[in-house]
């Protein structure tokens, strides 16, 4: 298979398949830009499963995305894409960037959630923007704003009850879309990677900030986070 491109966490294929590509799950964790990075034996097959069952749910209610099927433990078929380079985060709770930027608290509701946007670029550290900056930059039209805005209100209600139903609260998390001729898809991962889960009980993390803050062990708190999506 042809490598199309290595991420910090994915390597992508082209597939046989013209118009499809393999997304492969590694075991590799980074934090701060890559400044600290560690393996994590059996982290890619963990988050592909995940990444499988919530972009099921998402499919089988009316949000278009990037996945296919899921082929074997660690790889993906998906739609190919013409991927927007932002970071589309929305958050619930405060915790993270948005305590340390704004010295607020962390764990207070956010209501309503608030959506934010970040250049995805390792060499400018994925600098926050707000919209103009997107027009100016042309990564998106304003049509296409309006419709990443509301996609992404969307996937946090559906995200939110799933994770609710599991005794999780969704804190935040990050978001990529693709465009496929005029449409708007949802690409990449939904894992531990990319969101905040607290466990609604213990308030405990159960995602990389266990990793980034060394506070305990992300092959456990994935392993937990899986085996209650299996037991629904
Ligand atoms: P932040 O609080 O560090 O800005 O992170 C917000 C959310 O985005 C959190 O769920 C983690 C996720 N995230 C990524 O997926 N990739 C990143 O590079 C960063 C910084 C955050």
């Amino acid at each position: 298979m042809k490598l199309l491109k290595e991420g910090k966490a994915k390597k992508i294929f082209i597939s046989e398949q013209k118009g499809f590509l393999i997304q492969y799950f590694k075991d590799d964790a980074t934090a701060f830009n890559s400044k600290k990075k560690d393996s994590f034996e059996g982290k890619g097959i963990l988050n592909n499963k995940i990444t499988s069952s919530i972009f099921t749910y998402l499919n089988n209610n009316n949000i278009q995305t990037h996945f296919v099927k899921k082929i074997n433990d660690r790889e993906q078929l998906v739609k190919e894409l013409n991927i927007i380079p932002l970071e589309v985060v929305m958050r619930n709770l405060t915790a993270g960037s948005f305590t340390t930027r704004l010295g607020q608290k962390r764990g207070e509701k956010i209501s309503p959630p608030i959506l934010e946007y970040y250049l995805k670029s390792d060499e400018l550290n994925d600098p926050l923007i707000n919209k103009s900056h997107i027009l100016y930059l042309k990564l998106a039209s304003k049509d296409e704003l309006e419709d990443i805005e509301n996609k992404t209100i969307l996937i946090n209600k559906l995200l939110s009850k799933f994770f609710n139903d599991l005794n999780i609260d969704l804190v935040d998390f990050k978001l990529e879309y693709g465009k496929l001729e005029n449409d708007l898809i949802l690409a990449d991962e939904i894992s531990p990677d990319n969101c905040r889960l607290w466990d609604k009980d213990t308030k405990q993390s159960l995602d990389k900030d266990l990793y980034r803050n060394n506070t305990g062990n992300i092959l456990t708190a994935y392993n937990e986070v899986l085996k209650r999506i299996e037991n629904v």
